[in-house]
């Protein structure tokens, strides 16, 4: 299930907000793909949640080239590679294919958001405790 829970809290507030909202927001797009049918009411969602996450991931980018993290290259990698199946979903969308299929990419994408919060963040955000941060 898409829900945001306090066991996804890294400790940098600015951070978790975002963190927050963008988890939230995935799961409304989740609870509305299996509610409406119109698609059309859910690219704008999807187009928001999508500059959500580009912003967050600069974010994060910003904070681990101040503090010189050396994991930065390939945290950046697989941010690449969330926003290249997000933006394949909005693809699929225009194109309108079947939802049932779209569910399963954003129940994918949903995850492994969840997962990278939960697993590759938390390693840069003990490399900038450490340093202080
Ligand atoms: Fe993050
Ligand atoms: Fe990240």
């Amino acid at each position: 299930m898409l829900e945001w829970n306090q066991n996804l809290t890294v400790g940098i507030p600015e951070i978790d907000e975002q963190h927050e909202r963008l988890v939230t927001m995935a799961g409304e797009l989740d609870a509305a793909m299996r509610t409406d049918y119109a698609t059309h009411t859910l690219r704008p969602k999807f187009k928001e949640l999508l500059e959500l996450a580009a912003a967050h991931f600069k974010t994060e980018e910003k904070l681990m080239e101040q503090y010189g993290f050396p994991g930065l290259a390939k945290h950046r990698q697989d941010h690449g590679a969330i926003t290249m199946q997000a933006k394949e979903i909005l693809e699929k969308n225009e194109r309108d294919k079947p939802l049932p299929y779209m569910m399963g990419i954003l129940d994918f994408v949903g995850n492994w958001l969840i997962s990278h919060i939960q697993n590759t963040d938390r390693e840069y955000v003990a490399y900038l405790k450490n340093s202080g941060g």
